[in-house]
């Protein structure tokens, strides 16, 4: 008989079965490739080892479009359409590398690198910066510019680790979505109009977050530096060997970049386990103590 004095349990609930994403073929530079439907164009080129420069996009953050580098060109469009935002669906061709492709990316890095200081040279990035890569694969022609460049900060403090050199970025708003998105803490923002837009903090509040370093890796230029890091060692001397953060127990996995037996920085090595992509500053900053005080 059923036991009539024990309180009545609601249902256990039932796990929900997520329905498999549909598939889609489509073709790309005439290679055929099979993806989930609604996968963007730039990631569906990269299953089959296909690279398309980017900037702006990121697979961790939103989408903006805004960089105009994805430029593809999809039979259901008359205009190039950026790969980063364009789904793929059953029997599109697209082409990374036709001729129009080619011009627009070309353009594109013109207009970026427009007001850019280029101050390869002395800038930290040299040697892991897409603006120098993809100018030497896509553009690699002198500047039209005939009068002066836009002159902007060249070393904003932002915050206690991360200084902006304003003359190198290209507004990506990687930086932006990251604190908005993922660290929560919205302290980055786009100020000013047209060639004089700058990054820049709120007045009064310093970007102070603990995941602030992370901007500094989304980076895809030398814009924005690790103070801690700028100026110490060239990247392309450094070696990277996978570790694990000294910082506290949870063990994020790390890069640790060394030259000559010194280590130089960590930083975030993708473990979806632990860390995903991003490290917290204070495991950033925990080599120091290992490689100086010991
Ligand atoms: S951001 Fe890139 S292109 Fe610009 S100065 Fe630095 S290394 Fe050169
Ligand atoms: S500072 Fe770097 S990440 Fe931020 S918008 Fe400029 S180029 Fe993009
Ligand atoms: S990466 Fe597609 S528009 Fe920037």
């Amino acid at each position: 008989m059923p036991d009539d004095t024990k309180p009545r349990q609601p249902p256990e609930p039932q796990p929900r079965s997520v329905p498999p994403r549909p598939r889609v073929k489509l073709t790309i530079d005439d290679r055929e490739v099979e993806v989930d439907a609604g996968t963007n164009l730039l990631e569906a080129a990269r299953a089959i080892g296909v690279q398309i420069p980017h900037y702006c996009y990121h697979p961790r953050l939103s989408i903006t479009a805004s960089c105009r580098m994805c430029l593809v060109e999809a039979s259901n469009s008359p205009k190039p359409v950026p790969a980063c935002q364009m789904p793929a669906t059953e029997c599109l061709v697209v082409q990374t590398r036709s001729a129009i492709v080619k011009e627009a990316q070309r353009a594109t890095l013109e207009f970026l690198l427009l007001n850019h200081p280029v101050d390869c040279a002395v800038c930290d990035q040299a040697g892991e910066c897409k603006l120098q890569d993809y100018y030497q694969e896509h553009d690699a022609q002198p500047s039209r510019l005939a009068g002066p460049k836009i002159q902007k900060e060249k070393r904003r403090v932002l915050g206690p680790l991360v200084t902006l050199d304003q003359e190198r970025c290209i507004l990506c708003t990687r930086c932006v979505r990251f604190m908005r998105e993922v660290a929560g803490e919205p302290q980055l923002g786009v100020f000013g109009r047209g060639s004089h837009e700058a990054i820049d903090t709120f007045p009064d509040k310093p970007l102070d977050s603990n995941y602030a370093g992370n901007t500094v890796d989304l980076c895809p230029v030398g814009a924005l530096t690790n103070s801690d890091f700028r100026f110490t060692a060239r990247a392309f001397f450094l070696t990277a060997t996978p570790s694990v953060c000294t910082g506290c127990a949870r063990g994020c996995s790390v890069w640790l970049d060394h030259f000559n037996g010194e280590t130089y920085r960590y930083r975030p090595r993708e473990n979806v386990a632990v860390n995903g992509p991003w490290m917290c500053d204070v495991g950033r900053l925990s080599y120091k103590p290992l490689v100086h005080d010991r």
